[in-house]
């Protein structure tokens, strides 16, 4: 990327975490939780905007692809790990009234939100970080759930080992994770443009992953998986997802998918948009449709059988 003038346009979003990618240093977990804190205060509710749109063929999205694991019996004691602000537990909760449910996630703000659209007695929500549990009882559980929020976590062993003690014998463990990249046509070109305007400034962006990166890809996920639940069945499959409509909303939705866009000052995060409407404009092949915009993204689906 040149010709950007970025130094005229605002700095970065800073942290702690950001000033040790900013000296090559690995940040270490203390300061991605303060930075992912810092995000998820600022830009509360982000995710869901874009994984709700986002379809398969069949027309699920990402969030109801992984609430088929749980079984539509009264009384099945569900946790949704790092909740969010909470999509997930009211798909589960408008489905099945009397499913037993819990949502733990580190971020008030979040927590908040999810609040809002699921009353006191339909769910328990609690503030608390994955790596310690604390006040969720051994063996309590039959599903545990974690909707794109395992790829945020390092140390991730405490967050399997925490999994397993709670989780009841028979119980199910089941993630949604980033599929791999080449599977969907131009996800990986939309990653890449956003991710230069922030390497601009920040050149070693990207090369330390937010979490631990062994989530990210399917082998190394298995292994991770079958190590902290040895005598259990594991199960991958990978799909896409895609979202199509008028490019500015198309493009502003899937911006607002990558932690990375919230690193840009206003200036530079529009100059940004404008490049990556080109990047997902269709118009030229549906004129019809007016200025349409469609972006595909892979997801994978890591199913633990305890
Ligand atoms: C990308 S958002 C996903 C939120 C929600 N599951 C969804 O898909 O809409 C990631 C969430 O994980 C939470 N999170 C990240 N690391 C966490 C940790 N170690 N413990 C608890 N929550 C964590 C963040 O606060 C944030 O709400």
């Amino acid at each position: 990327m040149t010709n950007r003038n970025i130094d005229d346009q605002g700095s970065l979003s800073s942290s702690i975490w950001t000033d040790s990618i900013a000296n090559n240093k690995q940040p270490n977990g203390k300061e991605l939780i303060a930075h992912l804190k810092t995000v998820h205060r600022e830009h509360a509710g982000f995710t869901e905007k874009c994984a709700s749109t986002c379809r398969d063929k069949a027309g699920l999205n990402s969030y109801e692809w992984l609430a088929e694991i749980v079984p539509d019996i009264d009384g099945t004691r569900v946790l949704d790990l790092a909740c969010g602000s909470g999509p997930l537990l009211k798909i589960l909760y408008d489905r099945n009234k009397k499913l037993k449910l819990t949502g733990v996630d580190m971020s008030p703000e979040e927590l908040e939100i999810a609040k809002t659209r699921i009353s006191d007695d339909s769910a328990d929500l609690f503030e608390l970080k994955a790596q310690n549990l604390s006040t969720i009882s051994d063996d309590s559980l039959d599903v545990v759930l974690c909707h794109w929020a395992l790829t945020l976590m390092d140390p991730i062993a405490p967050v399997l080992s925490e999994v397993r003690r709670v989780l009841s014998v028979g119980g199910k463990f089941a993630a949604l994770v980033d599929g791999p990249m080449n599977d969907a046509p131009g996800y990986s070109d939309v990653h890449d443009l956003i991710y230069s305007y922030v390497q601009d400034k920040l050149p070693s962006y990207g090369e330390f992953d937010l979490g631990d990166p062994r989530i990210r890809s399917t082998n190394s996920l298995k292994n991770l998986a079958s190590e902290a639940f040895p005598d259990a069945t594991i199960k991958v499959e990978s799909k896409i997802v895609s979202m199509q409509g008028p490019i500015a909303e198309v493009t502003k939705t899937a911006a607002g998918f990558f932690y990375a866009s919230f690193m840009l000052p206003p200036e530079i995060h529009n100059t940004m948009l404008s490049k990556l409407s080109n990047l997902l404009s269709i118009t030229k092949q549906k004129e019809e449709l007016g200025n349409q915009g469609r972006f595909i993204m892979p997801i994978s689906r890591i199913v633990i059988n305890n």
